[in-house]
């Protein structure tokens, strides 16, 4: 359920028209609802009611800080998975105790800031990273707590690009070999692995492989403890899908009775890094037409976003759905809706059956709040466009557009193509 709705055929965020916002901000613009994430992740964590769970918001889906400060306003936490994205978290006054580090190729540098700023936990993914984290904590004097994540080899049944806990991907200790690494472990002074952690994929909609996953942790845990290695805490990682083209996706309170029933009784504190299913639906991309062109056998609605602002139709084939911002009672027309940079790829829609538009009419692109702005680029020089926020009869702007001056003022010329000395830095 979001709060983007239809009133009076003026479609609207919360209490506010989708229009209004664009005279204001100019298209293309990301558009969250307030509420819509404050309800998802109250679900989320009702779901997960009797556990000692904290939710550690994946930064990654949607790093915007007041998307990140309206969380951590119901006391969410963050999962992160670079320094840039833990200054963010801690920015937005997201607490030190409830952030995780994930990835597999943290950095010294990232080490120390995370080890500096005293987060919950640093989800290590090899040896050669426990070693650093030894070496790092060492010079800082202090002893890292330290998640090992595993990979379980369980497929997650999502597009290719975005599994990652089959034996064949990046991520994780071997499941199996997990144990060994844990007792080696002992011998590094600066590092207490604390617990287990676990992630096998995004826009997950079978819950099935989840169970499969911590099946395994369980077995993991039971095995380590029998060995006398205290496992207190857990990490579960996040995953769980949305619908995009209006298809069924479990509900969280389906997922949260998995995590009961395989780990519920294991006496650990959770950790969830859940993104797209917090923030998935609470954003729109909000795009002007362009011009509407008949090709020989298209006929094709450009539109003024395009793949560097909303990446996902040309990375994964990604199908977003699309409605018009003032909706109309006349028959529909069969469209692709296509954004104006130079790549075949940039194509939002194919065959869409869509009311029909004319130039310089609004359309939200639904579903865009994770993934959506974080993904952008400057690709064709084309601006980071503005994110808005809505609560209620309220909006604001919570990301500026980016602006050409400020594009051109990064870049300098060499002192042989007439640049100075001074620019160097
Ligand atoms: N934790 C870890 C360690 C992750 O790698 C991810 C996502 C998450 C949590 C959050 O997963 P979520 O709950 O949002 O599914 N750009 C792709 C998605 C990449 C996901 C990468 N990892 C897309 O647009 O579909």
């Amino acid at each position: 359920m979001d709060h983007f709705t239809y009133r009076n055929g003026a479609l609207c965020a919360e209490d506010v028209a989708i229009a209004d916002i664009a005279k204001v901000v100019g298209t293309p613009f990301y558009c969250y609802s307030q509420a819509t994430i404050e309800r998802h992740y109250r679900v989320f964590k009702e779901a997960l009611s009797g556990l000692d769970a904290t939710v550690c918001f994946s930064v990654k889906s949607n790093g915007n800080l007041a998307v990140l400060r309206t969380l951590a306003n119901l006391g969410a936490g963050a999962d992160v998975v670079s320094g840039g994205e833990l200054a963010r978290a801690l920015a937005a006054g997201m607490l030190p105790e409830r952030i995780v580090f994930s990835g597999v190729g943290k950095t010294e540098v990232e080490i120390e800031q995370a080890l500096v700023a005293n987060i919950r936990s640093i989800n290590a993914e090899s040896e050669p990273e426990l070693a650093a984290i030894d070496a790092v904590a060492k010079r800082l004097g202090k002893r890292a707590q330290v998640m090992l994540r595993i990979n379980p080899d369980v497929d997650a049944h999502t597009h290719a690009k975005i599994t990652t806990g089959l034996n064949e991907n990046k991520f994780g200790i071997e499941w199996t070999s997990a144990h060994q690494v844990i007792l080696r472990a002992r011998a590094l002074a600066h590092v207490q692995i604390v617990g287990l952690a676990v992630h096998i994929g995004s826009q997950m909609t079978d819950l099935a492989p989840f169970r499969e996953a911590f099946i395994r942790v369980r077995d993991l845990v039971a095995m380590l403890r029998a060995d006398g290695i205290a496992i207190t805490h857990l990490d579960l990682g996040g995953g769980l899908g949305v619908p995009y083209d209006g298809s069924e996706t479990p509900p969280p309170a389906d997922y949260g009775r998995i995590v009961k029933e395989t780990v519920g009784d294991l006496g650990c504190r959770l950790a969830f890094e859940p993104g797209r299913v917090i923030v998935g639906n609470a954003g729109i991309l909000v795009t002007k037409v362009t011009y509407m062109k008949d090709g020989a056998t298209r006929r094709f609605v450009i539109v003024d976003a395009a793949m560097n602002d909303l990446l996902r139709p040309a990375l994964y084939d990604a199908r977003h759905a699309i409605v018009p911002v003032s909706a109309t009672n006349e028959a529909p027309e069969v469209v692709d809706v296509v954004g104006p940079v130079c790549e075949t790829g940039d194509t939002f829609a194919t065959q869409l059956s869509l009311a029909p538009v004319k130039a310089g009419d609004y359309l939200a692109i639904r579903t865009a709040g994770a993934y959506g702005s974080v993904m952008a680029s400057t690709y064709n020089s084309r601006d980071l466009i503005p994110e808005v926020l809505v609560r209620g009869h309220e909006f604001a702007i919570v990301r500026r557009r980016m602006g050409l001056q400020a594009f051109l003022d990064y870049e300098q010329f060499p002192a042989w193509l007439g640049g100075t000395t001074e620019q160097r830095s």
